[in-house]
């Protein structure tokens, strides 16, 4: 029989740390019920610790997750320990993870601890965390740099202490797959307990190694791995979900172990996730770019047609393209909007939402013959996202004409008070752009503006991402529309609102 293989999703925690990645709460949600429908087994919901907003989210999909584990992470520190704790104790099933670094360079110029004194706080943060759950998972941080005595050291020692899962992180994307899956192989042979629990991984994609060393680590006999949907992550981001469990699939003759992963969802969580991220998909992305499945060469396009295992090693279909079901039109009813955004896991707070979202649906209808998957997603992203705003974009005019200077005037409510402003711009977006300058003056720098069109085709409703950094702070900001230019204003406003919104996040790895 297959060994079972743990996919453990750290897209609500490790993906939000890419910059300007944060997620709200409702997204956070709306994110975990999809991975929960894909079968993901564990879903690491964030870092309770670091913020009242990180709590409030991870309890929010312990509320709400019912066949998956939801995971908290957690310094070995108690007081971040009860936190995690805390925030989970509206789940069945719940894990605290909780980490200490192990490398020497961390130990000693980070946390000033000599390897003693980490191994005695990395036993007594999985006794603490026992009261609150037996499901617990230990990291040793930058493992891929530790010293492998001493991993075999303190490893055991956490083994006796009572963690069940070992995940061994390449925190800063170090190791070579062949350097980490003997890493592995190693620790399971040298620790005399090592069969009581479970080896997981977790490794950071720096030198593009992400996937490799993680399936180098399951041919050695991992049986968790830890990665996020698009691999988004810390720099360079994590291990990707969809590279991992199609990986695993396809090559069933060399693995022995599988995952329980529905992949016919995987493609509209690359959707999903991307655009409450507003982190766009590289079209050559294996899986889920657009053009993974697409074959340009007359020979490989011949050989599809006559035997389509001649090039292609997956099925589209296979990973959920195509699956966004055209459900609704102009003529689709409030019942129908509804059953299709509860099928899709959004559910709205009230039925004023609820109200209000129809009857965006219904304008966006009008220009937009046929609505998407995607597009209700985008709908619904503003809806929330509204309802938090104190600027709002009430109208855009923007004049651009052949060799004429383009000029944008607009209206923003204030919470609630009209602000008028126009501006010359060197085209319709820098002017719109320039107009909520002069009013709102944030003086941000933009680091970041992308145009993504949400579905097919020239009506298609184009979402904006923009990225603002003001004194260190990083935020995304985004916006949809079949007007590219009024997407573009309300990606740069919820950018600016963000900004104003000032909560402060811990840093994890500190
Ligand atoms: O990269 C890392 O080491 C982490 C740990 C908290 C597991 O994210
Ligand atoms: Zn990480």
């Amino acid at each position: 029989m297959q060994d079972h293989l743990i996919i453990f999703d750290t897209t609500l925690r490790d993906g939000e740390q890419s910059p300007g990645a944060s997620m709200t709460k409702e997204e956070k949600v709306r994110i975990a019920r999809h991975l929960e429908r894909m079968g993901v087994d564990v879903i690491e919901a964030g870092f309770p610790a670091a913020s009242n907003g990180d709590f409030e989210a991870v309890k929010a999909v312990a509320d709400t997750i019912k066949n998956s584990v939801v995971c908290g992470l957690a310094r070995a520190i108690e007081n971040d320990i009860n936190r995690a704790g805390e925030a989970l104790r509206g789940t069945e099933s719940s894990r605290i993870h909780t980490f200490i670094a192990t490398s020497p360079i961390h130990m000693k110029k980070k946390l000033r601890m000599s390897p003693e004194q980490v191994t005695a706080q990395a036993v007594k943060a999985i006794k603490w965390a026992s009261q609150f759950t037996d499901n617990i998972e230990f990291s040793p941080e930058d493992a891929g740099r530790s010293d492998i005595d001493f991993l075999c050291q303190i490893l055991e020692a956490v083994i006796d202490a009572g963690a069940t899962t070992l995940n061994i992180p390449d925190t800063v994307g170090y190791t070579m797959p062949d350097q980490f899956g003997s890493l592995i192989r190693t620790l399971r042979e040298r620790i005399p307990n090592s069969d009581k629990v479970v080896f997981s991984v977790h490794c950071h994609n720096d030198l593009g190694l992400a996937v490799a060393n993680s399936l180098s680590a399951v041919v050695n006999g991992a049986r968790q791995v830890e990665c996020t949907i698009n691999g988004l992550g810390e720099r360079a981001g994590n291990a990707a979900l969809e590279e991992i469990v199609m990986a695993v699939r396809t090559r069933q003759d060399f693995f022995s172990c599988d995952t329980r992963i529905d992949t016919t969802h995987i493609v509209p969580a690359s959707k999903l996730v991307s655009g409450i991220t507003g982190f766009p998909v590289q079209p050559n992305k294996a899986i889920v770019g657009a053009n993974a499945f697409a074959h340009e060469s007359g020979i490989h396009q011949d050989g599809v047609l006559k035997h389509r295992e001649t090039y292609e090693i997956m099925r589209a279909e296979d990973v959920g393209w195509g699956a966004n079901k055209l459900l609704l039109g102009k003529h689709s009813g409030r019942n129908a909007f509804r059953s299709r955004l509860t099928e899709l896991g959004i559910e709205l707070e009230s039925e004023e939402m609820l109200n209000n979202a129809f009857v965006r649906f219904k304008t966006l209808a009008d220009k937009k013959h046929e609505i998407f998957d995607e597009d209700l997603h985008a709908l619904i992203s503003d809806e929330v996202m509204i309802l938090q705003e104190k600027y709002r974009l009430q109208s855009l005019t923007v004049h651009c004409e052949t060799g004429e200077v383009p000029h944008a005037q607009l209206v923003i409510s204030d919470d609630g008070k009209e602000l008028y402003a126009e501006s010359d711009g060197s085209g319709p977006v820098d002017a719109t752009f320039r107009a909520i300058e002069s009013i709102l003056a944030s003086n941000a720098e933009l680091q970041l503006f992308s145009v993504n069109n949400i579905t097919c085709g020239t009506d298609s409703q184009g979402e904006v991402t923009v990225r603002i950094q003001k004194s260190g702070r990083i935020v995304n900001g985004h916006g949809a529309d079949t007007d590219i230019v009024v997407a573009s204003a309300k990606a740069y406003l919820s950018a600016i609102n963000k900004l104003h919104n000032k909560l402060e996040r811990a840093h994890p790895q500190v």
